[in-house]
Protein backbone atom coordinates (compact mmCIF):
# COMPACT_ATOMS: atom_id res chain seq x y z
CA UNK A 1 0.00 0.00 0.00
CA UNK A 2 1.51 3.44 -1.25
CA UNK A 3 1.69 6.56 0.89
CA UNK A 4 1.20 10.21 -0.04
CA UNK A 5 5.39 10.28 0.29
CA UNK A 6 5.68 7.90 -2.54
CA UNK A 7 4.59 10.77 -4.75
CA UNK A 8 6.07 13.91 -5.68
CA UNK A 9 4.55 17.18 -7.39
CA UNK A 10 6.69 19.14 -10.09
CA UNK A 11 5.93 22.41 -10.04
CA UNK A 12 8.90 23.92 -12.88
CA UNK A 13 12.62 22.90 -11.31
CA UNK A 14 10.62 21.92 -7.85
CA UNK A 15 10.12 18.57 -6.57
CA UNK A 16 7.68 19.16 -3.61
CA UNK A 17 5.90 16.92 -1.17
CA UNK A 18 2.37 16.77 -3.22
CA UNK A 19 0.48 18.33 0.24
CA UNK A 20 -0.41 22.36 -0.63
CA UNK A 21 -1.98 23.71 2.77
CA UNK A 22 -4.95 25.75 1.88
CA UNK A 23 -5.50 29.48 1.79
CA UNK A 24 -7.36 30.21 4.84
CA UNK A 25 -8.53 33.82 5.28
CA UNK A 26 -8.27 36.16 7.47
CA UNK A 27 -5.27 34.73 8.86
CA UNK A 28 -6.00 31.06 9.78
CA UNK A 29 -3.78 30.01 7.58
CA UNK A 30 -0.97 31.98 9.15
CA UNK A 31 2.42 32.64 7.86
CA UNK A 32 3.75 30.40 10.77
CA UNK A 33 1.47 27.95 9.19
CA UNK A 34 2.72 28.10 5.46
CA UNK A 35 6.41 28.61 6.41
CA UNK A 36 5.56 24.90 8.31
CA UNK A 37 4.73 23.22 4.72
CA UNK A 38 7.76 25.29 3.29
CA UNK A 39 9.97 24.02 5.86
CA UNK A 40 8.71 20.33 5.29
CA UNK A 41 8.94 19.95 1.36
CA UNK A 42 5.25 20.90 0.76
CA UNK A 43 3.57 24.08 -0.48
CA UNK A 44 1.95 26.48 2.42
CA UNK A 45 -0.17 29.46 1.53
CA UNK A 46 -0.65 32.70 3.34
CA UNK A 47 -4.10 34.76 2.42
CA UNK A 48 -4.35 38.42 1.45
CA UNK A 49 -7.66 38.94 2.69
CA UNK A 50 -7.93 41.87 4.93
CA UNK A 51 -3.83 42.36 4.32
CA UNK A 52 -3.67 45.59 6.18
CA UNK A 53 -5.54 44.09 9.25
CA UNK A 54 -2.91 41.30 9.48
CA UNK A 55 -0.13 43.42 8.85
CA UNK A 56 -1.01 45.64 11.88
CA UNK A 57 -1.39 42.42 14.04
CA UNK A 58 1.81 41.00 12.78
CA UNK A 59 4.55 44.13 12.56
CA UNK A 60 2.08 46.73 15.37
CA UNK A 61 1.45 49.02 11.91
CA UNK A 62 -1.61 51.04 11.95
CA UNK A 63 -2.74 50.92 9.26
CA UNK A 64 -6.94 50.22 10.19
CA UNK A 65 -6.32 52.73 12.61
CA UNK A 66 -5.14 55.48 10.27
CA UNK A 67 -8.33 54.43 7.48
CA UNK A 68 -10.63 54.50 9.92
CA UNK A 69 -9.80 57.99 11.42
CA UNK A 70 -9.51 59.04 7.38
CA UNK A 71 -13.29 57.82 7.27
CA UNK A 72 -14.06 58.55 10.04
CA UNK A 73 -16.89 61.31 9.14
CA UNK A 74 -18.94 58.55 7.05
CA UNK A 75 -19.86 55.95 9.84
CA UNK A 76 -23.37 56.67 10.11
CA UNK A 77 -23.80 57.41 6.21
CA UNK A 78 -25.80 54.47 4.30
CA UNK A 79 -23.58 55.18 1.48
CA UNK A 80 -20.13 54.09 1.29
CA UNK A 81 -18.50 54.95 -1.79
CA UNK A 82 -16.30 57.61 -0.60
CA UNK A 83 -14.80 54.62 1.38
CA UNK A 84 -11.62 53.80 -0.97
CA UNK A 85 -8.46 51.58 -0.39
CA UNK A 86 -5.17 54.15 -0.80
CA UNK A 87 -3.49 51.85 -3.21
CA UNK A 88 0.38 52.62 -1.78
CA UNK A 89 -1.11 51.96 1.67
CA UNK A 90 -2.34 48.33 0.12
CA UNK A 91 0.69 47.50 -1.20
CA UNK A 92 2.75 48.30 1.65
CA UNK A 93 0.64 46.57 3.71
CA UNK A 94 1.30 43.36 1.32
CA UNK A 95 4.82 44.00 0.76
CA UNK A 96 5.15 43.55 4.43
CA UNK A 97 3.14 40.56 5.32
CA UNK A 98 4.31 38.90 2.27
CA UNK A 99 7.82 39.99 2.28
CA UNK A 100 8.40 39.37 6.18
CA UNK A 101 7.38 35.89 5.68
CA UNK A 102 9.23 34.83 2.53
CA UNK A 103 12.50 36.12 4.41
CA UNK A 104 11.43 33.55 7.22
CA UNK A 105 11.17 30.92 4.53
CA UNK A 106 13.20 27.69 5.35
CA UNK A 107 13.18 24.29 3.48
CA UNK A 108 12.53 23.38 0.00
CA UNK A 109 8.60 24.23 -0.05
CA UNK A 110 7.24 26.86 -1.71
CA UNK A 111 4.64 29.54 0.03
CA UNK A 112 2.19 30.92 -2.56
CA UNK A 113 -0.82 33.55 -1.40
CA UNK A 114 -3.86 33.41 -1.83
CA UNK A 115 -5.86 35.95 -3.95
CA UNK A 116 -9.90 36.08 -3.78
CA UNK A 117 -11.52 38.09 -6.48
CA UNK A 118 -14.66 38.31 -4.25
CA UNK A 119 -12.65 40.96 -2.27
CA UNK A 120 -13.40 43.73 -4.41
CA UNK A 121 -12.69 46.41 -1.83
CA UNK A 122 -14.50 49.25 -3.67
CA UNK A 123 -12.26 49.03 -6.45
CA UNK A 124 -11.97 45.69 -8.07
CA UNK A 125 -9.75 45.59 -10.25
CA UNK A 126 -7.07 48.25 -9.33
CA UNK A 127 -7.11 46.71 -5.96
CA UNK A 128 -6.30 43.20 -7.18
CA UNK A 129 -3.93 44.71 -9.16
CA UNK A 130 -1.90 45.69 -6.34
CA UNK A 131 -2.77 43.05 -3.92
CA UNK A 132 -0.71 40.70 -6.70
CA UNK A 133 1.89 42.89 -8.13
CA UNK A 134 2.82 43.72 -4.51
CA UNK A 135 3.14 40.26 -3.91
CA UNK A 136 5.33 38.93 -6.55
CA UNK A 137 7.38 42.09 -5.53
CA UNK A 138 8.00 40.71 -2.53
CA UNK A 139 9.15 37.40 -3.28
CA UNK A 140 5.82 35.63 -2.79
CA UNK A 141 6.79 32.25 -4.76
CA UNK A 142 3.50 32.00 -6.66
CA UNK A 143 -0.48 33.38 -6.20
CA UNK A 144 -3.29 31.00 -6.18
CA UNK A 145 -6.40 32.87 -7.70
CA UNK A 146 -9.43 32.29 -5.69
CA UNK A 147 -13.39 32.83 -4.89
CA UNK A 148 -14.34 34.45 -8.34
CA UNK A 149 -13.74 33.57 -12.17
CA UNK A 150 -10.46 36.07 -12.55
CA UNK A 151 -11.24 36.42 -16.31
CA UNK A 152 -8.75 39.04 -16.35
CA UNK A 153 -6.65 38.70 -13.65
CA UNK A 154 -3.76 37.32 -15.40
CA UNK A 155 -3.89 40.46 -17.53
CA UNK A 156 -3.35 42.54 -14.50
CA UNK A 157 0.01 41.14 -14.13
CA UNK A 158 0.89 40.17 -17.47
CA UNK A 159 3.61 42.99 -17.73
CA UNK A 160 5.42 42.42 -14.36
CA UNK A 161 8.73 41.10 -14.29
CA UNK A 162 7.95 37.74 -12.66
CA UNK A 163 4.47 37.39 -14.87
CA UNK A 164 6.35 34.11 -16.24
CA UNK A 165 8.41 33.01 -13.58
CA UNK A 166 6.23 32.92 -10.74
CA UNK A 167 3.74 29.60 -10.20
CA UNK A 168 0.37 30.99 -10.93
CA UNK A 169 -2.52 28.71 -10.61
CA UNK A 170 -6.58 29.06 -9.82
CA UNK A 171 -9.36 26.91 -8.11
CA UNK A 172 -12.21 26.19 -9.42
CA UNK A 173 -15.12 23.95 -9.06
CA UNK A 174 -16.35 23.12 -12.64
CA UNK A 175 -14.53 22.29 -15.65
CA UNK A 176 -16.93 25.02 -17.48
CA UNK A 177 -15.01 27.54 -14.97
CA UNK A 178 -11.43 26.40 -16.23
CA UNK A 179 -12.38 26.71 -19.86
CA UNK A 180 -13.71 30.01 -18.93
CA UNK A 181 -10.34 31.26 -17.51
CA UNK A 182 -8.07 29.33 -20.14
CA UNK A 183 -9.97 30.92 -22.84
CA UNK A 184 -9.95 34.48 -21.41
CA UNK A 185 -6.42 34.10 -20.25
CA UNK A 186 -5.33 32.63 -23.85
CA UNK A 187 -4.35 36.33 -25.05
CA UNK A 188 -1.40 36.76 -22.34
CA UNK A 189 0.24 33.41 -23.60
CA UNK A 190 0.56 31.85 -20.47
CA UNK A 191 -1.31 29.12 -19.18
CA UNK A 192 -1.90 28.51 -15.34
CA UNK A 193 1.03 26.31 -12.98
CA UNK A 194 -1.28 24.21 -11.45
CA UNK A 195 -5.23 23.86 -11.38
CA UNK A 196 -6.83 23.29 -8.02
CA UNK A 197 -10.37 21.63 -7.99
CA UNK A 198 -12.21 22.00 -5.26
CA UNK A 199 -15.63 19.89 -4.45
CA UNK A 200 -18.15 20.61 -2.24
CA UNK A 201 -16.71 19.55 1.41
CA UNK A 202 -14.30 22.53 1.46
CA UNK A 203 -14.36 25.02 3.76
CA UNK A 204 -14.64 29.04 2.96
CA UNK A 205 -16.97 29.88 0.59
CA UNK A 206 -17.77 27.52 -2.05
CA UNK A 207 -17.80 27.15 -5.45
CA UNK A 208 -21.36 25.75 -6.03
CA UNK A 209 -24.66 26.75 -5.15
CA UNK A 210 -27.24 25.30 -2.35
CA UNK A 211 -27.11 22.78 -4.20
CA UNK A 212 -23.51 21.58 -3.68
CA UNK A 213 -24.45 18.29 -1.94
CA UNK A 214 -24.94 17.13 -5.59
CA UNK A 215 -21.73 17.26 -6.69
CA UNK A 216 -18.31 15.25 -6.58
CA UNK A 217 -14.89 15.83 -6.39
CA UNK A 218 -14.00 12.68 -7.80
CA UNK A 219 -16.39 13.50 -10.81
CA UNK A 220 -15.27 16.98 -11.37
CA UNK A 221 -11.73 16.13 -11.53
CA UNK A 222 -12.24 13.20 -13.85
CA UNK A 223 -14.48 15.30 -16.25
CA UNK A 224 -11.26 18.22 -15.84
CA UNK A 225 -8.61 15.28 -16.44
CA UNK A 226 -10.08 13.79 -19.78
CA UNK A 227 -11.16 17.37 -21.48
CA UNK A 228 -7.37 18.60 -20.65
CA UNK A 229 -6.38 15.18 -22.21
CA UNK A 230 -8.51 16.35 -25.62
CA UNK A 231 -6.97 19.41 -25.63
CA UNK A 232 -3.24 18.20 -25.03
CA UNK A 233 -2.78 20.52 -21.99
CA UNK A 234 -0.22 19.18 -19.30
CA UNK A 235 -1.83 20.61 -16.11
CA UNK A 236 -1.24 20.03 -12.68
CA UNK A 237 -4.02 19.30 -10.99
CA UNK A 238 -4.79 19.54 -7.65
CA UNK A 239 -7.82 18.29 -5.73
CA UNK A 240 -9.09 19.66 -2.63
CA UNK A 241 -12.28 19.28 -0.39
CA UNK A 242 -12.68 16.67 2.15
CA UNK A 243 -9.23 14.96 1.60
CA UNK A 244 -9.04 13.40 5.20
CA UNK A 245 -6.98 11.41 5.49
CA UNK A 246 -3.40 9.83 3.79
CA UNK A 247 -5.41 7.24 2.27
CA UNK A 248 -7.90 9.06 1.01
CA UNK A 249 -4.89 11.86 -0.78
CA UNK A 250 -3.25 8.47 -2.43
CA UNK A 251 -6.62 7.65 -3.99
CA UNK A 252 -6.20 10.85 -6.03
CA UNK A 253 -2.86 11.11 -6.36
CA UNK A 254 -3.00 7.32 -8.01
CA UNK A 255 -5.94 8.43 -10.25
CA UNK A 256 -3.08 11.10 -11.57
CA UNK A 257 -3.85 13.98 -9.17
CA UNK A 258 -0.24 16.12 -8.63
CA UNK A 259 -1.11 16.46 -5.39
CA UNK A 260 -3.71 17.49 -3.20
CA UNK A 261 -4.78 20.76 -1.33
CA UNK A 262 -6.17 19.93 2.19
CA UNK A 263 -6.63 22.70 5.21
CA UNK A 264 -10.03 21.72 7.70
CA UNK A 265 -7.53 19.35 9.42
CA UNK A 266 -4.66 22.24 9.96
CA UNK A 267 -7.33 24.73 11.68
CA UNK A 268 -6.80 22.53 14.93
CA UNK A 269 -2.57 23.27 14.28
CA UNK A 270 -0.89 25.11 17.16
CA UNK A 271 0.22 27.28 14.21
CA UNK A 272 -3.33 27.99 12.88
CA UNK A 273 -4.31 31.38 13.64
CA UNK A 274 -7.65 30.83 15.33
CA UNK A 275 -7.97 31.46 18.65
CA UNK A 276 -7.18 28.10 20.91
CA UNK A 277 -10.89 28.33 22.40
CA UNK A 278 -12.23 28.54 18.79
CA UNK A 279 -10.03 25.56 18.00
CA UNK A 280 -11.75 23.55 20.70
CA UNK A 281 -15.27 24.41 19.35
CA UNK A 282 -13.90 22.64 15.98
CA UNK A 283 -12.88 19.71 17.67
CA UNK A 284 -16.15 19.36 19.51
CA UNK A 285 -18.39 20.10 16.51
CA UNK A 286 -21.07 16.97 15.65
CA UNK A 287 -21.99 16.68 11.94
CA UNK A 288 -25.11 18.39 12.58
CA UNK A 289 -23.77 21.49 13.98
CA UNK A 290 -21.94 22.29 10.62
CA UNK A 291 -23.67 24.16 7.80
CA UNK A 292 -23.57 25.60 4.44
CA UNK A 293 -25.51 28.80 4.26
CA UNK A 294 -26.09 32.27 2.33
CA UNK A 295 -24.88 34.95 4.90
CA UNK A 296 -21.84 35.65 3.55
CA UNK A 297 -22.36 39.21 1.42
CA UNK A 298 -20.15 37.90 -1.70
CA UNK A 299 -23.05 35.74 -2.62
CA UNK A 300 -21.12 32.54 -2.28
CA UNK A 301 -22.33 29.96 0.12
CA UNK A 302 -20.37 29.47 2.48
CA UNK A 303 -20.08 26.78 5.29
CA UNK A 304 -19.48 27.64 9.29
CA UNK A 305 -20.25 26.18 12.58
CA UNK A 306 -24.22 26.89 13.65
CA UNK A 307 -22.83 28.49 16.67
CA UNK A 308 -20.53 31.03 15.05
CA UNK A 309 -21.28 34.42 17.14
CA UNK A 310 -21.45 35.88 13.70
CA UNK A 311 -24.68 34.13 12.68
CA UNK A 312 -27.74 37.00 13.61
CA UNK A 313 -25.22 39.63 14.98
CA UNK A 314 -26.63 42.86 14.20
CA UNK A 315 -23.27 44.88 14.43
CA UNK A 316 -22.37 48.15 12.35
CA UNK A 317 -21.36 47.96 9.31
CA UNK A 318 -17.48 48.73 9.45
CA UNK A 319 -16.33 49.40 6.02
CA UNK A 320 -14.59 52.78 7.18
CA UNK A 321 -12.25 50.59 9.24
CA UNK A 322 -12.50 47.41 6.52
CA UNK A 323 -14.99 47.69 3.24
CA UNK A 324 -13.01 44.63 1.88
CA UNK A 325 -16.62 43.29 -0.16
CA UNK A 326 -17.90 46.78 -0.90
CA UNK A 327 -18.23 46.38 -4.67
CA UNK A 328 -17.55 49.06 -7.63
CA UNK A 329 -20.62 51.24 -6.25
CA UNK A 330 -19.52 50.99 -2.71
CA UNK A 331 -22.19 48.23 -2.04
CA UNK A 332 -22.47 45.25 0.49
CA UNK A 333 -25.41 42.76 0.78
CA UNK A 334 -24.53 43.33 4.56
CA UNK A 335 -25.07 46.48 4.46
CA UNK A 336 -28.75 46.52 2.96
CA UNK A 337 -29.86 43.88 5.41
CA UNK A 338 -28.20 46.01 8.55
CA UNK A 339 -30.32 49.44 7.33
CA UNK A 340 -33.47 47.07 6.76
CA UNK A 341 -33.82 45.99 9.86
CA UNK A 342 -32.55 49.31 11.10
CA UNK A 343 -35.37 50.89 9.71
CA UNK A 344 -37.91 47.83 10.99
CA UNK A 345 -36.96 48.24 14.47
CA UNK A 346 -36.23 52.06 15.25
CA UNK A 347 -34.73 52.79 18.26
CA UNK A 348 -33.78 49.61 19.66
CA UNK A 349 -30.82 48.64 21.12
CA UNK A 350 -29.27 46.11 19.43
CA UNK A 351 -30.88 44.50 16.12
CA UNK A 352 -30.60 41.17 14.48
CA UNK A 353 -29.50 40.14 10.85
CA UNK A 354 -29.85 37.10 10.66
CA UNK A 355 -29.79 37.34 6.61
CA UNK A 356 -26.44 37.97 6.11
CA UNK A 357 -23.36 38.51 8.25
CA UNK A 358 -20.84 41.54 8.17
CA UNK A 359 -18.29 38.84 6.72
CA UNK A 360 -15.36 41.78 7.16
CA UNK A 361 -15.67 42.72 10.96
CA UNK A 362 -16.57 38.84 11.68
CA UNK A 363 -13.83 37.26 10.23
CA UNK A 364 -11.39 39.46 11.53
CA UNK A 365 -12.88 38.82 15.15
CA UNK A 366 -12.70 35.28 14.37
CA UNK A 367 -16.53 35.02 15.08
CA UNK A 368 -17.42 33.37 12.03
CA UNK A 369 -16.06 29.94 12.20
CA UNK A 370 -16.03 28.53 8.43
CA UNK A 371 -14.98 25.13 8.53
CA UNK A 372 -14.98 21.99 6.17
CA UNK A 373 -17.48 19.49 6.29
CA UNK A 374 -15.27 16.78 8.16
CA UNK A 375 -14.54 19.38 11.00
CA UNK A 376 -16.80 16.83 12.88
CA UNK A 377 -13.77 14.22 12.60
CA UNK A 378 -11.17 16.30 14.21
CA UNK A 379 -11.71 15.06 17.06
CA UNK A 380 -10.71 11.36 15.92
CA UNK A 381 -7.14 12.67 15.23
CA UNK A 382 -6.47 14.04 18.51
CA UNK A 383 -6.69 13.01 22.09
CA UNK A 384 -8.86 14.25 25.25
CA UNK A 385 -7.81 15.67 28.45
CA UNK A 386 -9.37 14.92 31.72
CA UNK A 387 -11.36 18.56 31.56
CA UNK A 388 -12.86 17.81 28.11
CA UNK A 389 -10.53 19.87 25.99
CA UNK A 390 -8.25 18.24 23.48
CA UNK A 391 -4.85 18.47 22.65
CA UNK A 392 -3.70 20.52 20.01
CA UNK A 393 -1.39 19.34 17.07
CA UNK A 394 1.53 20.56 15.55
CA UNK A 395 1.55 21.24 12.02
CA UNK A 396 4.43 19.10 11.57
CA UNK A 397 2.46 16.28 13.03
CA UNK A 398 -0.22 16.76 10.44
CA UNK A 399 1.54 17.45 7.71
CA UNK A 400 3.84 14.12 8.53
CA UNK A 401 0.32 12.02 9.16
CA UNK A 402 -0.88 12.83 5.51
CA UNK A 403 2.42 12.43 4.14
CA UNK A 404 3.34 9.09 5.72
CA UNK A 405 0.08 7.20 6.80
CA UNK A 406 -1.40 4.30 4.87
CA UNK A 407 -5.29 3.80 4.57
CA UNK A 408 -7.49 5.21 6.79
CA UNK A 409 -4.84 5.50 9.68
CA UNK A 410 -4.32 8.49 11.44
CA UNK A 411 -1.74 8.68 13.96
CA UNK A 412 -2.35 10.29 16.97
CA UNK A 413 -0.35 12.76 19.28
CA UNK A 414 1.90 11.38 21.72
CA UNK A 415 0.94 10.70 25.04
CA UNK A 416 3.13 12.74 26.79
CA UNK A 417 1.87 15.58 24.47
CA UNK A 418 0.08 18.30 26.89
CA UNK A 419 -3.13 20.58 26.64
CA UNK A 420 -2.42 24.41 25.27
C1 LIG B 1 -11.27 27.70 7.96
C2 LIG B 1 -11.14 27.70 6.47
C3 LIG B 1 -10.98 28.91 5.79
C4 LIG B 1 -10.83 28.91 4.40
N1 LIG B 1 -10.63 30.09 3.75
C5 LIG B 1 -10.35 30.10 2.43
C6 LIG B 1 -9.97 31.30 1.78
O1 LIG B 1 -9.85 32.36 2.39
N2 LIG B 1 -9.73 31.25 0.44
C7 LIG B 1 -9.83 30.09 -0.27
O2 LIG B 1 -9.60 30.08 -1.48
N3 LIG B 1 -10.15 28.93 0.34
C8 LIG B 1 -10.40 28.91 1.65
N4 LIG B 1 -10.65 27.72 2.28
C9 LIG B 1 -10.62 26.47 1.49
C10 LIG B 1 -9.27 25.76 1.66
O3 LIG B 1 -8.20 26.54 1.20
C11 LIG B 1 -9.21 24.38 1.01
O4 LIG B 1 -9.19 24.43 -0.40
C12 LIG B 1 -10.31 23.41 1.40
O5 LIG B 1 -10.87 23.70 2.64
C13 LIG B 1 -9.73 21.99 1.42
O6 LIG B 1 -10.64 21.08 1.93
P1 LIG B 1 -10.53 20.49 3.42
O7 LIG B 1 -10.72 21.65 4.32
O8 LIG B 1 -11.65 19.51 3.48
O9 LIG B 1 -9.18 19.85 3.58
C14 LIG B 1 -10.84 27.69 3.68
C15 LIG B 1 -11.00 26.49 4.38
C16 LIG B 1 -11.13 26.48 5.76
C17 LIG B 1 -11.28 25.17 6.46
Amino acid sequence: MKCVDDFRLRLGNHELVPIVIGGMGVDISTAELALEAARLGGVGHISDAMVPTVADRRFKTHFVKDKLKQYKYNVANEDKKDVQFDLAILAEATQLHVGRTMEAKRGSGLILVNCMEKLTMNAPKETLRVRMRAALDAGIDGITLAAGLHLGSFALIEDHPRFRDAKLGIIVSSLRALQLFLKKSARTQRLPDYVVIEGPLAGGHLGFGMDWAQYDLRTIVAEIRAWLATEQLDIPLIPAGGIFTGGDAVDFLEQGAAAVQVATRFTVAKECGLPNDVKQEYFKASEDDIEVNGISPTGYPMRMLKNSPAIGDGIRPNCEAYGYILDANGNCQYIQAYNRELAMHPGEKKIKVWDKTCLCTQMRNFELWTCGHYTYRLKDTTRSCADGSYILLTAEHIFDDYRYSKGSVIALPAATETAP
